[in-house]
């Protein structure tokens, strides 16, 4: 067991015990073209509202066009560290159903099917970091986006390196318990804020 792992009361599956978001990627790794669209097809069989699938993604691999382009968006806090990942994926929600009415629930489901393919990601071995730090208007910009699409998120994934090969500033970070607010100050029966009863 990693020291990353979750430390939950009871098991969990191992996908969702072991998913963080690291920063040290391997930048030798690549990913193969069976590994990506293993990804991309865990995105986009995610559920969402009415099967409206409001999600886009713009996806880059380390070297192309694409991959340069969202790197350059990242605030600088994520581009010390984002660039050694083998993928970035832009994901985008449309903000009209194809009706044309309003679709207040696009980044719900748009964050489910980054959720899918951040956990499928783990189940090829790799793993996934998100980020909401970079410049919607620049991605917006330097990758067309059409107006009535909101990008939302850019997620790097790729393969594990060691903490040590972070900048100094990054190494603590990477290596510090993970922590999570108490299951009573997060889990309500029978009116806001009273703890669910749960366990023995
Ligand atoms: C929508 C979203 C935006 C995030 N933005 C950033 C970011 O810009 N930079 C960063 O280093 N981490 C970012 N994170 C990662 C979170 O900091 C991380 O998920 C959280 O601290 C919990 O850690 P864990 O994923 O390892 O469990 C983001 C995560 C999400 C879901």
């Amino acid at each position: 067991m990693s020291p990353r792992t979750a430390n939950t009361a009871v098991a969990v599956h191992p996908l969702l015990a072991e998913r963080w978001s690291p920063r040290s990627f391997d930048a030798t790794h690549t990913i193969t073209d069976e590994e990506l669209v293993s990804l991309l097809e865990a995105a986009r069989w995610a559920p969402s509202a009415r099967n409206s699938q409001p999600w886009r993604f713009l996806v880059g691999r380390r070297g192309d066009t694409t991959y340069r382009r969202i790197f350059a968006t990242l605030a600088p806090g994520n581009r010390l560290w984002a660039g050694n990942s083998s993928l970035l994926v832009a994901a985008v929600a449309a903000e009209r159903l194809e009706s044309g009415t309003p679709h207040p629930g696009a980044a719900y489901d748009t964050g489910l099917a980054v959720a899918q393919l951040s956990l499928q990601a783990r189940a090829l071995g790799l793993h996934a970091h998100q980020m909401g730090g970079f410049d919607p208007e620049r991605l917006r910009t330097s990758l067309g986006v059409p107006d009535g699409y909101q990008p939302l998120s850019i997620t790097a994934i790729g393969a594990l390196a060691a903490p040590e090969l972070l900048p100094q500033e990054l190494r603590d970070r990477e290596t510090a318990a993970r922590e999570r607010r108490p299951p009573a100050e997060t889990f309500f029966a029978q009116s806001w804020g009273n703890p669910l009863p749960v366990g023995p």
